[in-house]
């Protein structure tokens, strides 16, 4: 099997799993955005036909959105259900207390609000995810969403601390990435993150920082596809 579909299958079989174990009737479900929820959707949906599980589902982004809408299950917003029972997402990086990066596809604010609203937070990866350190294996820096007329001096507080900025570009558009609210994102590489939490509270006290790509202390559990085809689960 090539790489690109050795990958596709950890996902497919980390988010199946994950959607078996924990999916029950009646549940008020948060959906997240990526390519590997897009499997545990689909896996959703068919669960639900088959067994008419009366799911409710809560989207973390736009895409997230268009998923439950394409594959008909019921959409409902955070105002009507703001206690979650269970949230499906995915990461960019998991370290060994489960700690998280998020915000690959530009989005982390949404995703975090469902999460911290969510009784159980189910992360699915594949093994490429999985490390000791934040910082260690995702390098492309942790996506921090910023008020647009702030970059500047946002960037300039978060090089103070250490970390080297970078405003994130779109794709076949002229100008920065905008994200499903309206503001930036700014990558920043800090190398490898030894408190995530002491570095989560620096970048939350910056004005204009709307919120970051770091999820602490927030996963219940995470399934992690292997490149031999079996599921890491963690704790
Ligand atoms: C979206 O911005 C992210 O938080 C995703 O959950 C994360 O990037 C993982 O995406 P993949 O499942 O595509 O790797």
């Amino acid at each position: 099997m090539v790489g690109q579909d050795k990958i596709e299958l950890a996902k497919k079989k980390a988010a199946e799993k994950a959607v078996e174990d924990n999916l029950q009737k009646n549940m008020i479900v948060g959906i997240g955005s990526g390519s590997t929820v897009v499997y545990a959707v689909q896996k959703i949906a068919q669960m639900n036909r088959k067994n008419d599980l009366q799911l409710k589902c809560i989207p973390t982004s736009f895409q997230a959105y268009q998923l439950i809408v394409e594959n008909d299950l019921t959409l409902v917003s955070l105002d009507q259900y703001p206690e979650i029972d269970l949230d499906f997402d995915g990461a960019d990086e998991i370290d060994a207390n489960l700690n998280l990066i998020k915000g690959g596809g530009g989005c982390l604010v949404q995703e975090k609000i469902i999460a911290s609203n969510s009784t159980k937070v189910i992360i699915i990866a594949d093994y490429r995810k999985n490390s000791k350190l934040l910082g260690e294996k995702w390098k492309k820096g942790v996506p921090i969403e910023v008020i647009p007329m702030a970059y500047v001096p946002v960037m300039r507080k978060m090089e103070k601390i250490g970390g080297h900025p970078v405003l994130r570009m779109a794709k076949a558009k002229a100008g920065p990435l905008v994200t499903d609210n309206g503001n930036f994102i700014v990558d920043v590489d800090f190398g490898r993150i030894k408190t995530p939490s002491e570095l989560e509270g620096k970048l939350l006290a910056i004005p204009g920082v709307v919120d970051t790509g770091l999820f602490i202390g927030m996963t219940s559990k995470a399934y992690i596809g292997q490149q031999d085809g079996n599921i890491l689960i963690k704790p």
